[in-house]
Parts: structure tokens; C-alpha cells; sequence
């Protein structure tokens, strides 16, 4: 136990914070009971495995095994220190860290990462009063259809144009140019000085899940030279490709696991003007992996509404792949040629939108109807290559059925007999499969590596685990076995050292779960501690004192075989001296022979 932080201090934020609050500003969690239950942030999976217990304060995934508290959560889900994590769940509920904590332990980084925060908040409010004061930028949005209540909750805002009334309004509050800089909002010029990175643009807030404003994204006004859009570079708290414009008011929304993914701030916000609220913006075409990753924890249907000419290209294809390989739905909604979906929406209204989501193509339609588009299936030679790219498209198939579809509809229309397309595919499916299984075997490779040191599931380590389990469950239990074990009757390390906290006073103490949790250090004891506080009375009431004594058993006879064993070594090694034993050595093999006999006898008398 190595706290920097005085442990009652941690206990405190940790009170102070409930998990499913928390945890539930990264994911979708169900209610049901005490329970909650949801997709699983740390590892991909279809169905939810992860639950929280909300009166224990604790999450426990059975799929991959992850668990711990709200500490653990916020370290692993944000990538933070333990020292880090505490000081932001502090913030979080408002508590001042201890003076001790501080000069010790709060890393550069994290104190950045919250100065960087506030100087944000304070340019979105300096913008957002800004865009009331100017006429132009207040015409450009209204010109564009976006009434007062919107720019409102969307935080819209100005950048003014003389390039120095943002850093001249903050430095009034304290904010120093190097905090700027380091939020991205100004930048070193080339002469020396520095110069504010927005100018004369419209500005959207970047906010996260977690209602943060990380960074800004700004328009100009009208057509003109340059970039249209210019957005934060990265910084401590703005990664661009891991952020999804307008999750934050998404999440709320979401109907039936469907989200809708469109490209750009305007597609969002106009969207959600008209009602469909469910739309995030991936910033540009390249939907990235760790997009995917963000999108995946929320929804389970994707629909992609990019520009019709965006969404068929290649990054755009790749993103919409990587989406599907999570197991994700994927269907690509599809907008007349040159339209956007900020212009279908204000042309056609809610109904007319919610019309092409239902019309929206599966992802292998979709890219299917591409290849038709690309090549003459009137002509031989654009037959056989659409024929060969459609191939590789169905070998990727998880399901036969749908592949046998499919093959079926491509065959027709390249007029083939369906024979020759289906052995093709196969063919190539084999070549996937042979890729497919060597990644799988690698991860159960990790797995392996992962469990390495406690996964050897013999008898008595898990009869050791039923003994803990069992003296977790009742008080009596614990008081009783408390005194007939030791903890060097436990032969695995933490079981030993869980039977030592538990077994305290005599069985008697006052020991929380969470205690049991924060008496371990590393993310993979805590993992295996909230395993067993997670797991239910093997047995009735009236089965328990059988368990019991068959689990004392099994640790007995693990004991004295391991015992025998030891014995039978010494015995060999010192029967080979032979003549050549000392005196003390002569009587020690007297004795081993001895117990060794006595320990055979017992063992057969059972
Ligand atoms: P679009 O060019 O499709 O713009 O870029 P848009 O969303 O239709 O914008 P309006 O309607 O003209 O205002 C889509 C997204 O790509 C990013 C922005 O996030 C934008 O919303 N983008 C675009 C940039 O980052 N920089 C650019 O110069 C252009
Ligand atoms: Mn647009």
C-alpha cells in the first residue's frame, strides 16, 4: 500500500464518488436491481459482461476480468496515474487535495491537462459573448438557419478578427500566454511574438462525453481563401482522432443502439435542430480506430451519412471497416450527389432525413453497388474485375448464409453460374481464415501471457478460493475458519494475504470490500480480488459445512503431498550418498523415512 495521498483522504474521494455515475459518462449502462450493466470499456465484446454493483461500489467484466473501484476505473479508462485518478475524482466532488499530495505526487501532466480546461472554458464563454456583439458572424449563423436556442446549447461563439482581444480578455483573468499556447488557442509567431490561432471565425465548442471543453473547431465566415475550417492542433486535452463532435448531446439520445455518423460540426448541429439528435461528427472523413472505439462503448447500429462523394472513399471505407469488424452494424445512408446532410435536412425536414436512414444500405450492399458504379458489366474484362473485387468482399463474411446471398445476387449480375463465384470466394476465405486464426491464436497467446502466474487452476488453489468466498459471505464462517486455518495454509500469494486481512481479530474486524481492494496495488490482483468479492455462495446453507470440510481437505492433502514429495526427494538424494552420510545427515534420513512411511499410511487410510 503505497499511497501518496493519506489513505483516509482516498477513502474519502472515493465515497464521495459513485461508480455508475461515473462510469456512466463513458458508457451506456442498464439498470437492473443494484446492478448495472453494460458493454465493456477494456476489452470489445457484443454483449455486456460488465456490471457494477452499486451498493459495493465495485465493476467486475466477466468477459475479460477486468475490475477494481472508481479509482481503478478512472486510471485505466483515462490512462491515469493512481495519484492522477484520485486528484481528479478530488476535483470532481469539489475536495481539496492534501497539501502532502500535491508536492508529491500530482504529475505535470494532470495539472495541465486541468489548466488547459479552464482556460478553454474561459475562451468558449469570451467567444460566446463575443458572437452576441457581432452582427456579421450573428447573420452567418442565422443566414444559415441555426436559431438562438441552438447557438446556445451549442456554446457557438466568435473569434474576433484583430487577433489580440482573446489573449488581452484572459490575461485579465489570470491565463498566461504560455497556458494559451499550450491549449492551442495561440501560437509563437515567426517574429518573436504570438498570434491568437482564431480569427474572424465562427467557433464550435469541442466538448466530450464528460462535458468538457476540449478544444475548438472554427469557420469562417462566408466562402473565402484559406482553410474553411480550422481546428485546436492537438494539446494535453484535445486529441482529434479519438473525438466525436457532439457526443456529449448524442448519447442522450440514442434509440434503439443507433447513432448516426456524419462529417462535420454543421451536419450535427443542424440535424439536431430538426430533431435528430442522435448525430456525431467524426471531423473529417477518416473515421479512426480509436473513433471506433468511443462509438462502440454507445451503440451497436452506425449509420454513415457522409457526402455522397466522401463516403465511397478509400479512409472513409477503411473507417466504416473497422466499425463493422468491431461488431458494430454498419449502413451508409445515401444523399443525393453535392448534398450534405446539414442541406437534406433543411430542405426535407426530420421526415425526409429519418426516410434515407431507413433506406440506408448494409455495408456490403453499399460497397457492392460502388463496384457496379466502377465497372461496364456490359463488357468481359469489367465483369471479371468486378467479379474478382466482389470475391474478396464476400470471403470476408462472417456468415454463410449471408454470404450464400450474396454470392447468388453478384453472380447474377455478372451472369455467372453461382458455382464458380462460391468456389472463388471459398477460396479466398480459406486464405482469410488461415489470417483470421493466426490472429485469434494471438490473442489467446495474450490472454495466456495476461493470466500467466494465476491461471494454473489446480484444486487447491480454487478450494482456497471457496474458503475466502466463504468467509467474505457470512461473519460466523469467518470467525470459525479464521481459526482452524493459517495463512501459510493458502498456497497462492494473495489468497494467503486476503485470509490474513480477513482472518484479523480473530475473524472479527471490521473489513469492507473496498478495503479488500485498496490492500492491493497491481490492476491484475485488484482484477482478482473484485473476482472473488463478486462471486456467490458456492452452495445452500445446508451444503456449506460439506464444502467446507472438502475444501479443507483438498488443502490437507495438498499439503501433504507436497510434503511427501519433498520428503522423497531428500530421501533419494541422500540414499545415493550411501556410506558417505555424516552422522546428522544419517539421522535425518532416519527421520524422513520415517514421516515419509507415516505420511503413505495416512494417505491410504483416507
Ligand atoms: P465539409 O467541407 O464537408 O464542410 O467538411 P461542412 O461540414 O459541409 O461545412 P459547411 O456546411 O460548409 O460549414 C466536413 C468537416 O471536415 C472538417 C470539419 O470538421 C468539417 O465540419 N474540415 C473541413 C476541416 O477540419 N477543415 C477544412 O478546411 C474543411
Ligand atoms: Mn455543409
Amino acid at each position: 500500500m503505497k499511497y501518496r495521498f493519506p489513505e483516509e483522504f482516498v477513502n474519502r474521494v472515493r465515497e464521495a464518488n459513485d461508480l455508475a455515475e461515473i462510469a456512466s459518462e463513458y458508457m451506456t449502462l442498464k439498470k437492473s436491481g443494484d446492478r448495472y450493466l453494460g458493454l465493456c470499456p477494456f476489452h470489445r465484446e457484443d454483449t455486456p459482461s460488465f456490471n457494477i454493483s452499486a451498493d459495493k461500489q465495485l465493476y467486475h467484466c466477466f468477459g475479460c476480468g477486468a475490475g477494481g473501484n472508481v479509482i481503478t476505473f478512472i486510471m485505466n479508462i483515462e490512462n491515469l496515474s493512481f495519484v492522477d485518478a484520485v486528484k481528479m475524482l478530488a476535483d470532481r466532488c469539489r475536495m481539496p487535495i492534501p497539501e502532502q499530495g500535491l508536492q508529491k505526487g500530482v504529475s505535470e501532466r494532470y495539472k495541465t491537462m486541468g489548466e488547459v480546461l479552464k482556460a478553454n472554458v474561459a475562451a468558449a464563454r469570451y467567444y460566446a459573448a463575443a458572437l452576441k456583439t457581432n452582427k456579421k458572424a450573428m447573420q452567418y449563423l442565422t443566414g444559415r438557419g441555426i436559431s438562438e436556442k441552438i447557438i446556445r446549447q451549442f456554446g457557438l461563439g466568435y473569434a474576433p478578427a484583430d487577433g489580440n482581444s482573446l489573449t488581452r480578455h484572459l490575461a485579465g483573468s489570470g491565463f498566461g500566454l504560455k497556458i494559451l499556447e499550450k491549449a492551442g488557442l495561440v501560437s509563437p509567431g515567426k517574429s518573436g511574438g504570438t498570434y491568437e490561432r482564431f480569427r474572424d471565425r465562427v467557433m464550435f465548442p469541442i466538448i466530450d462525453v464528460r462535458g468538457r471543453v476540449i478544444g475548438f473547431g472554427g469557420r469562417m465566415l462566408g466562402d473565402g481563401k484559406g482553410a474553411k475550417y480550422l481546428n485546436s492542433p492537438e494539446t494535453p486535452l484535445f486529441h482529434k482522432g479519438s473525438t466525436l463532435y457532439g457526443l456529449n448531446w448524442a448519447k442522450k439520445h440514442i434509440v434503439n443502439g443507433e447513432l448516426i455518423v456524419v462529417e462535420g460540426y454543421m451536419d450535427v448541429i443542424s440535424l439536431h435542430q430538426h430533431g435528430i439528435k442522435n448525430a456525431v461528427a467524426s471531423l473529417g472523413t477518416a473515421f479512426t480506430q480509436r473513433q471506433g472505439e468511443t462509438l462502440k462503448r454507445y451503440c451497436t447500429n452506425v449509420i454513415v451519412a457522409y457526402d455522397s462523394d466522401a463516403a465511397g472513399r478509400a479512409a472513409a471505407l477503411r473507417g466504416m471497416d473497422i466499425l463493422q469488424g468491431m461488431g458494430c452494424s454498419v449502413r451508409i445512408l445515401q444523399l443525393p450527389e453535392g448534398k450534405d446532410p446539414d442541406d437534406y435536412v433543411r430542405h426535407h425536414g426530420k421526415e425526409g432525413f429519418e426516410e434515407l436512414v431507413s433506406r440506408a444500405m448494409p455495408l456490403v450492399d453499399y460497397k457492392i453497388a460502388l463496384l457496379e458504379k466502377r465497372y461496364d458489366l456490359n463488357e468481359r474484362g469489367g465483369r471479371m474485375e468486378y467479379l474478382k473485387e466482389a470475391a474478396g468482399i464476400l470471403a470476408k463474411l462472417e456468415s454463410e448464409l449471408e454470404r450464400a446471398e450474396y454470392i447468388k445476387m453478384v453472380a447474377h449480375k455478372a451472369e455467372v453460374y453461382e458455382a464458380t463465384l462460391r468456389e472463388e470466394v471459398l477460396r479466398l476465405a480459406k486464405k482469410e481464415g488461415r489470417r483470421g486464426r493466426n490472429i485469434s491464436g494471438k490473442n489467446r497467446h495474450n490472454n495466456k501471457n495476461r493470466e500467466f502466474g494465476y491461471s494454473v487452476k489446480t484444486a487447491n488453489v480454487e478450494a482456497e478460493k471457496t474458503l475466502l468466498v466463504l468467509m467474505l459471505k457470512d461473519k460466523k464462517l469467518r470467525r470459525r475458519l479464521a481459526k482452524s486455518l493459517k495463512s501459510e495454509d493458502f498456497t497462492d500469494r494473495l489468497h494467503s494475504e486476503l485470509f490474513e486481512i480477513l482472518g484479523r481479530e480473530g475473524g472479527a474486524g471490521e473489513v469492507k470490500d473496498a478495503d479488500l481492494v485498496n490492500a492491493f496495488d497491481g490492476q491484475q490482483d485488484i482484477d482478482r480480488v473484485v473476482t472473488i468479492l463478486q462471486q456467490g455462495l458456492p452452495v445452500s446453507e445446508e451444503g456449506i459445512d460439506k464444502v467446507i470440510s472438502d475444501c479443507i481437505h483438498t488443502i490437507t492433502i495438498y499439503k501433504i503431498r507436497k510434503r511427501s514429495n519433498f520428503l522423497k526427494g531428500e530421501i533419494e538424494r541422500l540414499a545415493l550418498r550411501g556410506m558417505e552420510r555424516t552422522g546428522d545427515e544419517e539421522e535425518q534420513y532416519r527421520g524422513y523415512c520415517e514421516e515419509f512411511m507415516d505420511i503413505q499410511r495416512k494417505l491410504k487410510g483416507r
